[in-house]
Formats: C-alpha cells, structure tokens, sequence
C-alpha cells in the first residue's frame, strides 16, 4: 500500500497547478493535533501548525488518540454501520444526546427531532427540504380555507346572492361558475411559483444545488441559478431591509366571502417565503459574529412572517466559540439548528438538522433517505464527541473560550502595532478573523497586481506556509481576513509562531517590499 500522495494524472490536475504557482501543493502525509506534516524534497516530514484545522473540523484536533481509539473500538465491536430502515438506531442516542445539550443551552424545553445527513452542505439541503414541506402545508392550509369560501359562496349565490361589481368586473359577468374558475386558475398560478429565501449578505451554507444558492458569493452560486430557488439577500447591519423585501416579493391568492347577500373577493396573503437561514458568526463571510440586537430582529421578522429560522452552525458550533451554540451567546433562538463539521470529531462525515418539535414535519423521515446518512459508525462517534465536550464540566468549552481570548490579545497587539496594516481583529473563542487593510492602493506595483489578480491572500498563505510552517487561509468571500480556527488544544508555542508570522506579514506590507514574500 502506498503512503504517500499521488500525481494529478487522473484528479485535481488544474487545482495542483494552480496551488503549485503559490507553493502550496504539499504532500502531507500524517497529521496529529494542531500539526500536518508534508514531505519535503530530500524525503524528511515537516511539521506545519495548522490553523486551517479542516475548515473548523477538528475541535480535538487531527487524528485525536481518543477519537482515533474509540472509531477502532466502535470497528472490533462489530457496530453495524449499516442497518437502513430498522427503525432503531444509534443515531437516536445521538439525537438524545444533542437534545440534552441543546435544551440546555436555549433554556427550553422543547423537544428537538433530528435528521442526518453526509456533510453540511446535505444537512443545510434537508433543512431547505423540511422548510418547504412546510411552506407546503401553510399553502393546503390557506387553499383549504378558500375552497370552503368558495363553496359557502357557491351555495349563497344559489340562494339569490349577487356579485359584487368587482368580482363581476374580474370575469366580465356576473357569473359564479367563471367567477370560480377565473379565482382557481389565478391562485394555481400563485402556487406555481417557486419559493424564495432569506438569507444574509455574505452568508455561506454550502455548495450543493439548492445550498449554493442561499450562499451568497456570486462566483459560487451564480453559474446554477437557474437549477434552484432563490434567496434574497439582507445586509446583516440592516435588518430594517427585511420587511422592504417581504413587501417587494408579496403575493396573493384571491380568496371569497360573502356579506349581506354579495359575494366579494379578497387578497390572502401568499407563503411566498420557505425559510430564513443565518449564521451565528458569519464564517465565509470574514469572520463577523452577529449582534444580540440582530439575533432579535431576526426572530420577530421570522415570527412575523411565518417562516422557520435556521441557524446555520456548521462551522462555529460543536464548542468553537466557547459555548456549544455560538448563537447561544446572542440569545439566538432558531427554529432549525445544523451541525456538521466538528460533529464528527475530524474522522467520520455526519451533518444533522435539529428542528423544534413545534415546526416538525414527520413526513419526512419516510420521503428523505441517504445510504450512509445517520450510519452507526459516525453516529456513535458524534456521540462520543459530545462526551469529550461535555465531560469535566465543559472543560473543552472553557478552553476554546480561554485559548481563544489568549489568540485574539495576540493579534490585537499587532493591530496596536501596525495599525496602517491590520484593519481589524474579529471573532469568538477559536473562531477568528485577522483583517489587513485592502492593499489595492500599494506603492509596490507587484502588490497591486497581486490584489488584482485576487493573489495577495495565496501569496501572504504561501509566505506563511514556507517561512513559519503555518497553514492559514484567508476567507473565500473576504480576501483580507485570514481565518484562525486551530483545536482547543492550540499551544502557547503556537501562538507565538502565529505572533511572528503575523508581525513579519505586517512588516512586509508596512515596508510595502514584496520581494521579501517566499
Ligand atoms: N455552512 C457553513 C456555515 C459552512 O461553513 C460550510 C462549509 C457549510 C455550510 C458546508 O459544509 O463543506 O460540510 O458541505 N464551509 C467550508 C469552509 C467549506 O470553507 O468554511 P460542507
């Protein structure tokens, strides 16, 4: 067996060339904690401090000797991975689990029903799903309403009531039979539409078909447009947007009543919206952790819409921000909660919603189905996670919050120090954004082309990479912001190499001398 990577002959071949340009092609061949370790030319391991962390998978850190004991364990055992449609589960342990978890940390007692998926961006697809679903009982709801008007009106007109001028008016007579027909094709034409969501400016949710396009990055979403429904977009500093948009994409289906012997129509408000899906700490976006104050708009616009609200915690979940839910610390209070990444304690792929039992749809635990979704292995995994989580009091919590707090003092020293550089420092525990002032205007021409050429951010990756054995990549959406997001684990050691790389990142830029980039 080989164990080394191969060559891009067959793979990856246009995404090698492309890294290879800034020196990012490695060969890594092990990983254990907060470090990868790559081949080098002359055959020797390098060790590399990985603050990338697997997007934000690895809480424990790579190939944690707890984690990595118990999936052999789980192996011996004989756990059946795959037992589809048994009904029982150990998903459900892990359902419980989050449950117990979860209800803590919103201070409710509401039950939560899970549904698992692969990945995250499959667990954000099952959400959209079972927002439809029901998006689609508001609408047999409404429907069902206005069938018994139009039947009510059916039988008064029979009994000598008369249209009103308007109802006339919409079939040119003053007959019901088209009157109803005309009030039938218009709203099957309403229903037609296809549903729409919110979501915010920024906001990531994955990059599957239906997914993508609630993330909002145009390079991204913009090629599948037309595969999926769509989202409109909020500006996280303008909630006040929310009611304009709803007010824009309003529509109706034409209802009946019937009054003092006349038969009249009116609007009904049309579920035009499915969902509102959102981010605790905008990831993707460069690292910005919502407001308190936003959290409560979004729940009285999503109350006074109708609509769930889904909280997005994929990446800043599972305890990265120091709470289990970084919502939590905003007094979120989400409908739908989804959870993938660090779930899997960095070894097995398991997505899941949360939905509350007030806005559950059991229907659909009988319609969506995956082959390996909620498998035994990842299941009792995740199950284990939330143990290590959990265990001596939230230890894990305290010390992403701890770790991360010393991290951030790090880097607002060198924002104090190179205020001309550092544009800001952001984040909560472990989940950091360390922004530099747009180089765009740089007196160095090799600077300036590289922004141009969206560069800077692999060129400043690579430098970091070659000369400090640091892996650090910016955010897709947000070129300036280096996103930090290593395992709890992250060593004083660890922070002062991020220390002079930062500062020797800093100096380059302050001295404008782009020659001094590896
Ligand atoms: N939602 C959020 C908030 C994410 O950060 C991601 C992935 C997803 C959904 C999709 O999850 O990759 O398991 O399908 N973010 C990665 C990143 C790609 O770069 O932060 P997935």
């Amino acid at each position: 067996m080989t164990s080394s990577p191969g060559a891009p002959e067959f793979a990856d071949s246009y995404l090698v060339e492309v890294l290879t340009e800034f020196g990012l092609a490695l060969k890594y061949v092990r990983a254990r904690g907060n470090t990868l370790y790559y081949l080098a030319d002359d055959g020797t391991e390098v060790g590399v401090f990985d603050a990338a962390s697997g997007f934000g998978s690895l809480m424990f850190g790579h190939n944690n000797p707890e984690i990595v004991e118990h999936a052999k364990w789980l192996l011996d055992q004989q756990t059946p991975v795959h037992a589809q449609f048994s009904g029982y589960s150990f998903a459900l342990n892990l359902a419980a689990e989050l449950n117990a978890v979860i209800r803590r940390e919103l201070q409710t007692d509401d039950k939560f029903f899970a549904l698992f998926g692969n990945s995250g961006a499959e667990a954000v697809e099952i959400s959209i799903k079972h927002a439809e679903m029901d998006r689609g009982a508001r609408i047999a709801e409404l429907k069902a309403e206005i069938d018994t008007h139009v039947e009510q009106a059916r039988t008064a007109v029979a009994d000598g009531a008369r249209l009103s001028a308007d109802a006339a008016a919409l079939v040119g007579g003053a007959d019901f039979d088209l009157l109803a027909a005309e009030v039938a094709r218009r709203n099957a034409q309403t229903e037609a539409r296809p549903p729409l969501f919110l979501a915010l400016e920024g906001g990531f949710h994955g990059k599957l078909v239906s997914s993508v396009q609630l993330t909002h990055n145009a390079e991204f979403r913009g090629p599948f447009k037309a595969l999926a429904a769509q989202a409109r977009f909020i500006p996280r500093d303008r909630p006040e947007l929310i009611a304009k948009v709803v007010e824009d994409e309003r529509a109706t289906l034409l209802d009946v009543t019937v009054q003092d012997g006349v038969v009249d129509l009116v609007e009904r408000d049309f579920p035009v919206f499915a969902a509102f899906l959102i981010e605790p700490i905008m990831g993707e976006a460069g690292i910005f952790p919502l407001s308190a104050q936003l959290a409560g708009a979004l729940r009285e616009a999503c109350d006074t819409i109708g609509v769930p609200l889904i909280s997005d915690e994929i990446q800043s979940g599972m305890g990265r921000s120091g709470t289990f839910l970084a919502g939590t610390q905003i007094g979120l209070k989400p409908d739908y909660i989804i959870l993938a990444k660090a779930l899997g304690g960095g070894v097995a792929k398991l997505g899941v919603v949360l939905v509350n039992e007030h806005r559950y749809r059991k229907d659909i635990e009988l319609i969506h189905t995956s082959t390996y979704g909620r498998d035994g292995f990842s299941s009792r995994l995740a199950l284990k996670v939330l143990q290590m989580l959990e265990a001596e009091d939230g230890k894990a919590y305290q010390l992403a919050a701890e770790r991360g707090a010393k991290a951030k003092a790090m880097m607002e020293a060198i924002k104090a120090d190179y205020p001309d550089v550092v544009r800001e420092v952001r984040g909560v525990g472990l989940m950091l954004g360390f922004e530099l002032h747009d180089q765009s205007n740089s007196s160095s021409p090799e600077i300036r082309e590289a922004v141009e050429h969206e560069a800077l951010a692999f060129i400043i990756g690579g430098h970091l990479l070659r000369k400090h054995q640091i892996r650090i990549f910016s955010t897709a959406s947000n070129l300036e912001t280096m996103r930090f997001e290593p395992s709890i684990y992250l060593s004083d050691e660890e922070i002062a190499r991020v220390d002079a790389g930062f500062r020797d990142i800093c100096q380059i830029l302050r001295d404008q001398d782009a020659s001094r980039f590896e």
